[in-house]
């Protein structure tokens, strides 16, 4: 019997940002793998065993997923969000790139979901309308001084910047240092929003600009986008403005 590994995005928070394909793949699957607050989301699968396992250990839960699936199981591995942002795709990936041959040959697909950052987009209006880019702020898995790095060219380069993983109880000195950074290239006025539990009965979205920003804001729940020189509000009576970013830029022919 041959198995199959589907690397599942679950979206930001609940069934509602959650694609007809991964619903398939989880009613279908006989073995879940994943950390445990993203299986405590998941409808209940009367024929999956879960496999749940703390954060941080990627690594070893990829490879649980594989062995199962090498013994002939139908296995999800479910991630939050889409997969492949900063998720358990890549893992799954280093697993068989490091693992036995054998692994090379198992039926692996990945399917996507919705990025915290396109959940954000969605409820501001379109922030992301123009040029951007994507930084994980946590230095568990790279240094720091590339983080400081890519943040300089980012904002010298003009992008629309999105900021996962701005702070965790273990480091929430280091957004205050990318704040700072970033007010060197960008004007004070440059728009910041604080997106957090984005779905979640707690969702809360902070409008605000650089100068103001307030690292005490951010939590491992929150991810940030921060505007271009163009990305503006448009007011709206007894409603949070639309944030949007226009698709023309100075210069453009
Ligand atoms: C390890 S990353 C995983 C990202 C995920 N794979 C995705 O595509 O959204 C975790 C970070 O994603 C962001 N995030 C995930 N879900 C979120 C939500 N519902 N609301 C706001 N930010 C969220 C936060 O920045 C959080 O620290």
């Amino acid at each position: 019997m041959s198995g199959s590994l589907r690397v599942v995005g679950l979206g930001p928070a609940d069934a509602e940002w959650r694609t007809v394909e991964a619903e398939g793949a989880l009613a279908e699957a006989q073995h879940v793998v994943g950390y445990h607050s993203y299986l405590a989301r998941l409808p209940a699968l009367p024929n999956a065993t879960l496999h749940g396992s703390d954060n941080g250990d990627e690594l070893a839960r990829a490879r649980h997923a594989l062995e199962l699936t090498e013994s002939g199981a139908r296995v999800v591995v479910v991630s939050g969000g889409d997969a492949g942002v900063f998720g358990m795709a890549a893992a799954v990936f280093e697993a068989v790139e490091q693992g036995p041959p054998s692994w090379r040959a198992l039926d692996i697909a990945v399917l996507p979901g919705v990025t915290a950052m396109l959940a954000a987009a969605a409820r501001l209006g379109a922030p992301l309308g123009n040029d951007f880019c994507a930084i994980n702020l946590s230095d568990n898995l790279k240094p720091w001084s590339t983080i400081e790095k890519r943040l300089a060219l980012a904002a010298q380069a003009d992008f629309v910047i999105a900021l996962y993983n701005p702070a965790s109880r273990a480091r929430s000195e280091q957004l205050q240092s990318a704040f700072e950074l970033l007010r060197r290239h960008r004007t004070p006025s440059a728009i910041v929003v604080f997106a957090r539990a984005l779905g979640r009965a707690q969702e809360q979205l902070t409008i605000t600009t650089l100068a103001e920003a307030d690292p005490a804001r951010a939590d491992m729940q929150t991810l940030i986008l921060i505007g271009n020189h163009t990305t503006r509000s448009i007011p709206r009576p007894a409603a949070a403005p639309w944030i949007y970013t226009p698709r023309r830029l100075d210069g453009a022919p």
